[in-house]
């Protein structure tokens, strides 16, 4: 499995140079960036411009330290009512940061559209804070419609660990959505996200080895130490955290739906609760450094 790396750190691309080969970036890791913690410590606010050039400093900063990425993905800053054009508005700028990155649009239907639009014009696109096998459902579509035919073209990220605190097994949906890749044989790449801990990571591996995870630094550095150990060790260590952790959650299934065969993708129900939820919290920690 490839390994991303959750940050809008450079300084955490440069630590894990060797070990990654993409990034993710959004409003919440942007906001943990050392710069903008700087910032927030002399009781400093940046306006909107000021806070859209800094986002732009630091993702070309992730393109310097290792151009041989062979993804980043860049998301922009949507609210639950941004509409379509709006998002297409940003992604139009952030395009011009960087050759070749990912945009990265929530799964909503505004987020859909913009998506599609993006791919009927050859670019490449991340779906983000996915939480259903309807919202893949319609993403497989808008593939289609496009008649994608490199998966890396199109990237879903499913938020395992949001699930996990809903007390619902967070890798079922990976385990739902490959299924429902297979299925309907549609094009794109799953991008596990929202990854907290090495036990997710190595499901995430299981589960689909030919695919992306996309881990935050603290879980990379476990990673790394967890190397040293023999093979022997870290089975044993992995059989005890899934015994602990995973056990009382509950599994997704898959659904066979062919009652939406001819619905189109922009009439399924994407807006998932976990997903408003998310771009609630997206929004207040973009808030939290600007006015
Ligand atoms: O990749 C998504 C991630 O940044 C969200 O992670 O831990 O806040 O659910 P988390």
């Amino acid at each position: 499995m490839k390994i991303f790396l959750d940050s809008g750190n450079p300084k955490e691309t440069e630590e894990f140079f060797d070990l990654i080969c993409g990034q993710t970036t959004n409003p919440s890791l942007v906001a943990k960036n050392p710069e903008v913690q700087n910032y927030l410590a002399q009781g400093k606010k940046l306006s909107q411009q000021e806070a859209l050039n800094l986002y732009r400093q630091i993702v070309q900063e992730i393109y310097k330290k290792s151009k041989k990425l062979e993804s980043i993905s860049v998301e922009v800053i949507a609210r639950r009512e941004t509409s379509y054009q709006e998002m297409l508005k940003q992604a139009e700028q952030i395009r011009s940061w960087l050759p070749n990155l990912h945009l990265k649009f929530p799964c909503n239907l505004a987020g859909l559209k913009a998506a599609n639009k993006v791919l009927a014009e050859g670019g490449r696109v991340n779906m983000t804070l996915v939480f259903s096998q309807l919202q893949a459902l319609a993403l497989a579509k808008v593939s289609q419609e496009n008649n994608i035919q490199d998966s890396s073209q199109v990237l879903i990220s499913p938020f395992i660990g949001r699930l996990d605190d809903q007390g619902i097994l967070g890798v079922s949906l990976l385990k739902v959505i490959n299924n429902l890749r297979k299925n309907l044989g549609a094009k794109f790449s799953i991008l596990a996200a929202s990854v907290r801990n090495l036990e997710h990571f190595s499901s995430c591996g299981e589960i689909l080895p030919d695919d992306f995870a996309t881990l935050p630094a603290q879980v990379l550095r476990e990673y790394q130490k967890s190397d040293s150990l023999s093979e022997e060790e870290r089975k044993i260590e992995r059989k005890t955290e899934r015994k602990t952790e995973s056990s009382k959650l509950v599994s997704l299934e898959y659904q066979e739906l062919e009652q939406f065969n001819q619905t189109s993708w922009e009439s399924l129900q994407v807006e998932d609760p976990l997903l408003i939820k998310g771009l609630e919290i997206f929004t207040k920690d973009w808030e939290s450094f600007t006015y």
